[in-house]
């Protein structure tokens, strides 16, 4: 006998199934799932037509959706009615007599004989059409109940269990009312460590909101909070402001229906706030919140040491540079690195020049870059007085730090900082454990936003930036191993989990909040934890923003009703940024100023002696910055302008190259203003959004 058909010593016992048991078992099994199914959607529908008023739809789904599958009919009514008539639910027997007493004329009323049969029978002066819609919908009630009986149905009498964070109510959990859960749901009183926590569904399913309330319960808790990613509007800006109608009119109503207040009203104080942006032209020319008592903006810039750069990230800043240029580059950033000084963009320049052999021609493209990545401004030294300070942060522990990088246009920019954010923050921590200080200061909860922008599992197709995201991941990676040790918790938030988020981050979480999704995300996040996903389907029919399922390697908790926050949740759409916001809130007492802040490069980190810089002399002259993307100034004509003016007012001579890097710098241009169109029959390169007064220039 071959191997494949030995099937061995039969194997018996009471514990054993036959396959022909196994099979049945499986096939019930299978069908019960199959009735369930029906009977749900056919309540679905039965709810979607009673809405709109559709009785013919609703009569269809009564009589071949769910009399038959339900197998009720007037012979068996008796039955349900001594289970039915003294429950809680909805039970109408004298329509359910009416109804079975001659159905046909009930579910097609068409016929003149059917219509004069319903006249006869309609009493309370209703018309006949009133008389069967009210028995219809005595029906339909009648037979959701009965589905509920039979446990077809999920209760809809629910009981409610107040969900606790630390020591703030974050929400509600339904239990049926037959559960024996009492008390209150306690999900963040773990063990002593603290949890890596994801929020993950679709689109407005609530997880921004969720994440701000448990960031309020850890600031209640005495948590150092950090909330590290902004790429939008400073949404992470309004922890410490009550909720504004009208845009947070719901969630103001949904707090009061948990019997939660609004606002601030049960603190004691509001939290305080500061918001931390890189130093950069575009935030000099911004309006910033300003405190009108203390004077004082409340926001503050940052700079980054050229030298805590990585290799990486160096590249990153330069954009495009080839693999020559890299090499020189890691050479330089090598010997920079072991000399333990804090060197600067400039100190780069020069030792790629003068100590890796690089050629000229590469020498003066990484200076090129380099000088324009030092025009940026948030790449400085460590005098400088903006530079990022995490023990200065740590130390001010009641305070809510958030970052945003919406003030900087590139988006590889806002990558490179966010990626320094991320390495920072773990130095710092890691510090702490190194030299047994944690305890010295206040746990700290690092909160990330949009997690699959930071950790996307299909990277960008720029190399540069797909590198940037590789390495983001490896941090985050070590930043999870070490907030275990380091008295960190984090709080992040997820649109695709599945989709989206890169699968060596989304294993990371202890705790994930499984919002409303499609069902293949959902069974996902399910199998990464536990064996079983049959809550899928019923998390991905979720229709409440906020309601959830917490779900971990232990088992799963559903379902929770988020509550809103007691601050203000921004909407993006209507209440435009958070600065702004701020400035509208009467009890902040902000308004809005222009920024105090200089975003000259200093003269210490300058790559060219000259102090004034004839480019900048001849574009506020000659050149207008309408911001209008159809117009253009061809480039080639600047320079040709430029080096005859130079010429005649004896300024220094460019090149083309340099010119145009200067140019961009003086106008805050990013990647997206670079255009070619055509100009006298030929394709030129050109700036957008400027306009050259060639007829003005006195030559
Ligand atoms: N707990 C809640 N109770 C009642 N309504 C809520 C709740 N949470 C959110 N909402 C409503 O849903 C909307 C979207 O919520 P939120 O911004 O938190 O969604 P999101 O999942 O973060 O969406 P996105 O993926 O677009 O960031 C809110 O503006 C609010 O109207
Ligand atoms: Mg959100």
């Amino acid at each position: 006998m071959s191997k494949a058909y030995d099937t061995g010593p039969a194997v018996t016992g009471p514990n054993v199934l036959s396959y022909h048991e196994f099979r049945t078992d499986e096939e019930l099994e299978n069908r019960q799932k199959a009735i369930r199914q029906r009977i749900r959607t056919a309540i679905d529908d039965g709810h979607e037509a009673q809405s709109k008023g559709e009785y013919g739809q609703l009569a269809r789904i009564i009589s071949a959706g769910l009399l038959p599958v339900l197998d009720i009919d007037r012979y068996s009514l008796r039955l349900y009615d001594e289970r039915l008539h003294d429950s809680p639910y909805g039970w109408h027997m004298t329509a359910l007599s009416r109804f079975f007493e001659n159905q046909d004329r009930y579910l097609t009323p068409e016929s003149v004989d059917g219509r004069e049969w319903l006249s006869a029978r309609s009493n309370r002066g209703e018309t006949p059409e009133e008389h069967r819609q009210r028995i219809l919908d005595g029906v339909f009630e009648s037979l959701e109940s009965a589905a509920i009986m039979e446990g077809y149905l999920p209760s809809r009498l629910e009981k409610q269990q107040p969900v606790y964070g630390f020591s703030m109510q974050l929400g509600e959990r339904y239990v049926r009312p037959d559960s024996t859960a009492g008390g209150t749901l306690d999900i963040r009183d773990t063990d002593d460590e603290l949890k890596t926590i994801l929020c993950a569904g679709s689109k407005g399913s609530g997880k921004s909101t969720a994440v701000e309330s448990m960031v309020l319960d850890s600031y209640a808790n005495g948590h150092k909070i950090v909330d590290l990613v902004d790429f939008f509007k400073s949404e992470n800006a309004t922890y410490d402001l009550p909720q504004q109608e009208p845009t947070n009119a719901d969630l103001i109503e949904a707090r009061e229906a948990m019997d939660l207040g609004a606002g601030f009203e049960d603190w004691d104080e509001r939290p305080n706030l500061e918001i931390m942006a890189p130093l950069s032209p575009g935030l000099e020319k911004m309006q910033v919140p300003y405190n009108e008592d203390s004077d004082e903006p409340v926001m503050r810039p940052f700079t980054i040491p050229a030298s805590d750069l990585t290799f990486r990230q160096l590249v990153m800043l330069l954009h495009n540079t080839t693999p020559t240029q890299e090499n020189h580059l890691r050479s330089a950033h090598q010997k920079l690195v072991n000399s333990g000084r804090d060197w600067t963009l400039k100190d780069v320049a020069d030792t790629v020049r003068n100590k890796t052999g690089a050629g000229d021609s590469v020498c003066d493209r990484i200076e090129t870059a380099l000088e324009t990545a030092q025009g940026k401004s948030f790449i400085r030294d460590k005098e400088c007085e903006h530079q990022l300070d995490w023990s200065d942060i740590m130390q001010n522990e009641d305070v809510i730090t958030s970052f945003t990088v919406h003030t900087i246009r590139e988006p590889s920019d806002r990558l490179l900082v966010l990626s320094y954010l991320l390495d920072s923050v773990y130095d710092a921590r890691e510090q702490l454990t190194r030299h047994n200080l944690t305890e010295n200061f206040a746990p700290m909860t690092i909160v990330m936003r949009e997690m699959h922008k930071v950790a996307p599992r299909s990277k960008s197709e720029q190399e540069a930036e797909s590198t940037m995201e590789g390495y983001m991941i490896d941090t985050l990676s070590e930043l999870f191993a070490l907030a275990r040790h380091a008295n960190t918790e984090i709080i992040a938030d997820t649109q695709e989990f599945k989709q989206q988020l890169s699968s060596e981050v989304s294993g990371l979480f202890d705790h994930i909040y499984c919002f409303q999704s499609h069902v293949p995300d959902v069974k996902n996040i399910f199998k990464t934890r536990l064996d079983d996903t049959d809550p899928a389907e019923t998390i991905a029919q979720f229709e409440q923003p906020g309601k959830c399922a917490l779900v971990n390697e232990d088992g799963y908790t559903m379902p929770i009703q988020f509550a809103p926050p007691p601050c203000h949740h921004l909407e993006a759409k209507e209440d435009g940024s958070g600065l702004g916001m701020r400035a509208r809130v009467d009890e902040t007492g902000e308004k809005l100023l222009p920024a105090p802040w200089n975003a000259n490069v200093p003269a210490r980190l300058k790559f060219d002696d000259t102090p004034d810089d004839p480019v900048a002399e001849f574009c506020e002259k000659f050149i207008d910055q309408t911001n209008d993307m159809n117009d253009y100034a061809v480039k080639e004509y600047i320079t040709d302008t430029y080096n005859e003016w130079a010429k005649v007012q004896d300024k220094k001579i460019m090149s083309h190259d340099k010119i145009h890097r200067r140019v961009k710098n003086h106008f805050d241009l990013g990647d997206d203003t670079d255009a070619k169109p055509t100009v006298d029959g030929e394709r030129k390169y050109a700036h957008r959004t400027l306009v050259l007064r060639g007829e003005d220039v006195p030559i």
